[in-house]
């Protein structure tokens, strides 16, 4: 079984919470889980397979300990890796800058060589901009928006883990 890392940052427990029901959802025997804050670049890069998961603060900046470890991240050579994204954002509220933090890390990977998996749709989302969009109509990756639709974020999770399985990122 290839184990996946996951790499996660949270300010108020947002993001922490939608990791426990994301574990669940994909096995958590199959996941090895990092608050981003206790993480290394050695210990991504002993990943081929990756889920990052981060919130948006600020008008469109990384969640905190994503913000002070983003000079190392930089430096990852993400060639032969493949990344799922998550983020967690407010559309109402910074409907200018919703889900930014998965724009700023996925364009990093993607300039380091590694493959996005899980894109998703911006149907059922209103908001002004993104650096979250990867291409009209597609962020490069779930959002999520406990702010304003919280009754949708399982399902949203649920069907996510399904795209990623059938896209050959995670085992059935
Ligand atoms: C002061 C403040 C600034 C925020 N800035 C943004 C932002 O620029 N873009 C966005 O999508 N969400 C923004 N949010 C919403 C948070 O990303 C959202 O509440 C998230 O669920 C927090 O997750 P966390 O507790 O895991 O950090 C902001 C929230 C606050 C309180």
């Amino acid at each position: 079984m290839v184990k996946t890392g996951l790499f996660w940052g949270s300010d108020t427990g947002m993001t922490e919470e939608v990791v426990e029901v994301l574990l669940d959802i994909i096995g958590c025997q199959k996941v090895d889980s990092f608050n981003i804050f206790n993480a290394s670049v050695q210990k991504i890069e002993q990943y081929n397979h990756l889920i990052f998961g981060l919130s948006t603060w600020y008008d469109g900046e990384l969640q905190s300990d994503w913000d002070e470890f983003f000079e190392q991240f930089k430096s990852i050579d993400f060639r032969g890796k493949r990344v799922a994204l998550f983020g967690l954002g407010d559309q109402e509220g910074y409907s200018e800058y919703f889900v930014d933090g998965i724009g700023i890390i996925g364009e990093v990977i993607e300039q380091n060589g590694g493959k996005i998996m899980g894109k998703w749709s911006t149907n059922g989302y209103e908001f002004e901009c993104s650096k979250g969009l990867y291409e009209e109509g597609y962020f490069f990756g779930l959002a999520i928006d406990e702010d304003n639709q919280p009754e949708q974020t399982d399902d949203r999770l649920q069907q996510w883990v399904e795209q990623l399985v059938n896209e050959g990122f995670l085992d059935k």
